[in-house]
């Protein structure tokens, strides 16, 4: 293909005048050789580079925008490795500060000056560890009692990130569905304590749903489990998936009690790389208190006399997460926090009206208690349009616009949504041109003469198979 009697392409031409450049990227074998590292910063950079733009992406739920000094910090920190305690003491103090703040936003009744929780890569793994403690509490305890153990279970919403579906298979764990209805938007109390008996260790409850943004309500539930509890003399706990939840309502919602301050809420998680606003990737697990971390799942270091708990699924892990939770956390404070999660849900809020308002939809719920808008099509439009919501996806998409449309789980799987984050990021006027580009689709899509494939498939029931997106985590 290179004619050497042409040209010389070198390593001192322009990267896009390299031979190396005429060369497919390498698929199945590392290349014979090296090449510049300017030919290779190019190539792996174009292969990303028709991708959608972070900010534009109102899929996903991680963060997508960080100041410049939080930036600056963290990449000066990718280097260090966070199991290093030794050679980076000062890393895993910081970290054990970020714990106790995050405890705290949460209430915790734990007095010592550690608090117990635990550093994660993402809520996945938070979401494992406080599981897996409840597990194993739930193991003692039936040891102990001279009762079996082999048949765990846990209750759950069907609207549960995939994390849990991991959890339950990973560890062979029974994991009950309650289903979600159209008149039970989030976890069903009375279903959930239908479910219960003596091997459940635990109801996890949801606070900001994957696939709704709405919360399970862990007031009732708590009530609903102590008197549960009390009458069959089990102990079933609640371990709260705040993915999203754990960073709106200390500040938006302070009053609400969905934390320790409630009797059985024994261990909460969240990503601090959504709503904690850190690149990803960033979560937390903490402990009502340290009798609840079964001592087999900590190993605890002495750092200049105070006493540090490690707990993790991960050995290796980037530190760089933890210096941009710590800076956030200087940098905002609580005000500054509540200031950019009240602006998030704001706009939230000015879409959910404005989305409201086109003739063509209906929210899933009035409520908007965390900054996601969900949205379907109503009933009635949707029988004569020509189009259906996966077509309004891929019209956004042509304009960078990452917005999902996506069936509901089990039982209301008729139901197909579409949702957006309102994250940091996303101002009002983005809201706006979102808005623009909404309305122009939406009335390209009404003027169209024939159905759409997705409106024919969904007319003959044929599971729709479309873009990958991140919208339930499914
Ligand atoms: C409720 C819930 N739990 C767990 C997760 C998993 O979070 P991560 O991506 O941080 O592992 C998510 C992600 O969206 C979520 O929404």
């Amino acid at each position: 293909m290179i004619d050497p009697n042409y040209r010389q392409g070198d390593i001192k031409s322009e990267a896009f005048g390299q031979d190396a450049m005429l060369q497919p990227a390498p698929v199945e074998k590392i290349p014979d050789g090296p090449t510049t590292p300017q030919v290779a910063y190019q190539m792996v950079k174009d292969e990303t580079f028709a991708q959608t733009q972070p900010r534009l992406n109102l899929a996903t739920f991680v963060t997508t925008y960080m100041d410049d000094y939080a930036t600056k910090l963290m990449n000066e920190a990718i280097n260090i490795n966070y199991i290093d305690e030794t050679e980076y003491p000062r890393v895993a103090v910081m970290c054990q500060k970020c714990i106790n703040i995050v405890a705290n936003l949460w209430n915790t009744p734990e007095q010592k000056k550690w608090k117990t929780g635990a550093l994660a890569i993402g809520s996945s793994e938070a979401c494992m560890l406080g599981g897996i403690a409840a597990w194993k509490r739930w193991i003692e305890r039936r040891k102990k009692a001279g009762k079996p153990y082999d048949k765990p279970n846990f209750v759950i919403s069907s609207a549960y990130q995939v994390v849990w579906e991991k959890f339950a298979t990973l560890w062979n764990i029974e994991m009950r569905q309650v289903p979600l209805t159209k008149e039970h938007t989030t976890l069903d109390i009375d279903q959930a304590i239908k479910m219960c008996d003596e091997n459940t260790f635990a109801v996890v409850a949801i606070q900001g749903v994957t696939w709704t943004g709405l919360n399970d309500d862990v007031e009732a539930l708590d009530a609903a489990i102590d008197k549960y509890n009390a009458e069959t003399g089990n102990e079933v706990c609640i371990h709260i998936d705040a993915a999203t939840g754990g960073f709106i309502l200390p500040f938006l919602f302070p009053e609400k009690k969905w934390d320790f301050r409630l009797k059985w809420v024994l261990s909460i998680s969240t990503s601090g790389h959504k709503f904690g606003l850190v690149y990803p990737g960033l979560g937390w697990v903490v402990w009502k208190d340290k009798q609840y971390l079964p001592d087999d799942m900590s190993f605890t270091v002495d750092y200049l006399g105070a006493e540090v708990t490690q707990v993790g699924l991960n050995y290796s892990r980037p530190a760089a997460q933890i210096l941009g939770q710590y800076y956030q956390f200087i940098r905002l404070g609580f005000e500054g926090y509540k200031n950019v999660q009240y602006n998030s849900l704001q706009i939230a809020k000015y879409l959910h009206a404005q989305i409201s308002a086109m003739p063509e939809f209906v929210p899933y719920s009035e409520d908007v208690p965390n900054p996601i808008v969900t949205w379907l099509m109503k009933p009635e439009v949707q029988k004569d349009a020509k189009w259906t919501l996966y077509d309004l996806q891929d019209k956004l998409a042509q304009h960078g616009w990452m917005v999902p449309a996506y069936a509901m789980p089990v039982n209301i799987e008729d139901m197909v949504v579409m949702r957006v984050l309102c994250k940091q990021g996303f101002s009002r006027d983005m809201c706006d041109e979102l808005l623009h580009d909404i309305k122009a689709a939406v009335a390209e899509l009404n003027a169209l003469e024939y159905p759409t494939t997705t409106r024919i498939a969904m007319e003959k029931n044929i599971p729709l198979v479309t873009k990958s997106f991140n919208h339930t985590g499914k």
